[in-house]
């Protein structure tokens, strides 16, 4: 019997699809899983399903001795060693594509938020302060005509840049190799430089992986290269922004505007940016749809299905 377990709460499908092929331990509260918890049930696991608040490194497979696997219930994986668990003949898997518009539409909605400063406005009526329509009350800025430059253009990206063009974005996008020339044409997209791309556009989003090469990409310098009445947007992974010098930028002007999904050293908020009107700030939600949460568990499930009957994975990475 192949033993299954699951690190985290997942949707219930999921779950029933991995039983299909094994026994199911799943940890099933909202806390993370103690360590000791963790292991004493990996110590005897064929196969890891794991969301992205597990760390899986070297004590985590040491733990699990006989471990296959590792299906990882994100489609980012920088919580994995995927040298280490390759090193072990672990097979790796993640969930792309599931979660493709969902994000999208949380950064196109992060793009709306910040730069119709829509936090502030709810914070103003929550506030029970008095206020009256204005001519010139809390005056924001269009998206008609403005350049969206997307660090990173996968399917994500792709899809961000779809949205944004039903705005009336253009599209610009940086990018280690340039997109399919059909998607291009249709988007009208542009390849530039990064420096360049931060120079020129009205609203940077990122949405490429994170990984030593993107660690602090978006540093002190890269934000004095942008426009300052640009916004920035994340809904990628937290540390590929320096988050103390994007506090300096937003508190002096070098930027108009940032709207955050992700943070540096999440859970963790940088206490100066809880101070600031002009970013707008959510919990890591990008994928946060039922649908969007149901399909990235089955399609990890699958993914075990697959390799427990003795085929390929199908996301397989590394
Ligand atoms: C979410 O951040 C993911 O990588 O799936």
């Amino acid at each position: 019997m192949t033993n299954i377990v699951v690190t985290g709460r997942i949707p219930h499908p999921g779950i029933e699809r991995l039983g299909t092929v094994g026994s199911v331990w799943a940890w099933d509260d909202d806390e993370p899983i103690p360590t000791d918890v963790r292991n004493a049930h990996l110590a005897h696991a064929d196969v890891a399903v794991t969301l992205l608040t597990d760390r899986v490194d070297d004590a985590f497979l040491d733990a699990a001795p006989q471990l296959r696997m590792v299906a990882n219930v994100a489609v980012g994986y920088n919580n994995i060693d995927v040298a280490a668990c390759q090193r072990r003949n672990v097979i790796v898997t993640n969930t792309p594509g599931v979660l493709t518009d969902a994000t999208a539409d949380l950064a196109m909605a992060l793009v709306l938020m910040s730069t119709r400063r829509l936090g502030e406005g709810e914070r103003l009526i929550r506030s029970g302060a008095a206020w009256q329509w204005g001519m010139f009350m809390m005056l924001g800025r269009g998206l008609q005509g403005r350049q969206l430059g997307i660090v990173g253009m996968g399917g994500i990206g792709v899809a961000l840049a779809r949205r944004a063009r039903s705005f009336g974005m253009t599209i610009a996008y940086h990018n280690r190799s340039a997109v399919n020339a059909d998607v291009a044409n249709e988007l009208g997209a542009t390849r530039h430089e990064l420096r360049q791309l931060l120079a020129t556009s009205d609203v940077v989003s990122l949405n490429c992986p994170y990984s030593p090469e993107t660690h602090h990409l978006i540093d002190a310098d890269a934000l004095q290269s942008m426009r300052s009445d640009a916004f920035l947007i994340n809904t990628a992974r937290g540390p590929i922004v320096d988050e103390a010098a994007l506090v300096a930028a937003l508190r002096n002007g070098a930027i108009a505007g940032a709207g955050l999904d992700v943070f540096e050293h999440e859970p963790t908020v940088h206490p100066d940016l809880l101070q600031l009107d002009n970013v707008v700030l959510v919990p890591h939600l990008g994928s946060a749809t039922v649908e969007t949460r149901t399909a990235m568990a089955m399609l990890a499930a699958d993914n075990v299905v697959a390799v427990v009957n003795g085929g390929a994975p199908l996301t397989p990475v590394g």
